[in-house]
């Protein structure tokens, strides 16, 4: 597996304008954490880890409050996304058909683990609930497309399409 790919790609520059004004649209009502944090995820893709020192400040709440709930919801991401999401369906029909094989595949493929991004910022493997096509299991969403029935071999060939897509726009 590579280095800690988790780490790329390069965080943006923390708009804490924006989030400001998120907060005062909750009043700075500290009952308001979890919709404050999604409408940061809307808007930046994920919460920076940076911000969250500064939610905790406006909202006067202790930063490891903050932080205890971004870890525990599975919606919330400390790491900014790539290009293409990898959603890996882990729901039972999946697991029982193969997921584990399938997430162990794009991880021997790309070199990332689960909640990672490549270090060129073209994919993260996300794991995620039952996605609502069991009869399709196992599956994988990839930008909104299904792709059902899957094999750790089939999925190779659909991340190579992916590759062979971004390497096309390069040449
Ligand atoms: S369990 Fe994977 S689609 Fe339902």
């Amino acid at each position: 597996m590579a280095g800690c790919a988790c780490k790329s790609p390069e965080p943006k520059t923390i708009p804490y304008d924006e989030i400001a004004k998120i907060i005062q649209k909750y009043k700075g009502d500290s009952s308001a954490i979890i919709p404050i944090l999604q409408d940061t995820q809307d808007l930046l893709g994920y919460i920076p880890k940076e911000s969250i020192s500064f939610m905790a400040k406006q909202l006067e709440v202790p930063p490891a409050k903050i932080y205890g709930i971004v870890t525990f919801y599975a919606q919330f991401r400390l790491n900014p996304i790539g290009k293409y999401n990898i959603m890996v369906c882990e729901g039972t029909a999946c697991h029982v058909n193969g997921a584990k094989q399938i997430g162990n595949a794009i991880t021997d493929d790309l070199g990332i683990g689960g909640g990672e991004t490549t270090e060129d910022g073209l994919f993260t493997f996300e794991k995620v609930a039952c996605v609502g096509c069991c009869s399709l299991s196992p599956v994988v969403v990839i930008e909104g497309e299904t792709y059902p029935g899957l094999t750790p071999d089939k999925i190779r060939k659909v991340l190579k399409q992916y590759k062979d897509k971004e390497a096309q726009k390069q040449n």
